[in-house]
């Protein structure tokens, strides 16, 4: 298995508290979100039906999806509420000279 790279996406203060800003990195459509002090990175992507996750409610470290109302933890991915049951795919980040980094595999 090859290790992931950390690849520059966006400045942190251009994320802010409870928002979510896209990014594409890689050519991947990746979400990061900014909740509970803490910075996220997940695909834009749903697992239910495919649908774009941004525009999607951040609260207390979830994202809801505005399609069908699944809320995913952002750290795990996993699915909180039908109709999901699969996971979303998450991507570990990092800040590095004031600029959030993704890690890609
Ligand atoms: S596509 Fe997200 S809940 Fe259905």
């Amino acid at each position: 298995m090859s290790e992931a790279a950390f690849v520059p996406a966006i400045a942190v203060d251009a994320v802010a508290p409870g928002k979510a800003v896209k990014v594409t990195v890689a050519g991947r459509e990746i979400l990061v979100c900014n909740s509970q002090d803490r910075l996220f990175a997940v695909e834009n992507k749903c697992s239910h039906a495919d649908e774009p996750l941004e525009c999607g409610r951040i609260r207390n470290g979830w994202i809801a999806c505005p399609a069908h109302g699944a809320r995913f933890d952002l750290d795990s991915g996993e699915a909180m509420n039908p109709p999901a049951k699969d996971p979303i795919v998450t991507f570990t980040v990092r800040v590095a000279d004031g600029m959030i980094e993704i890690a890609i595999g």
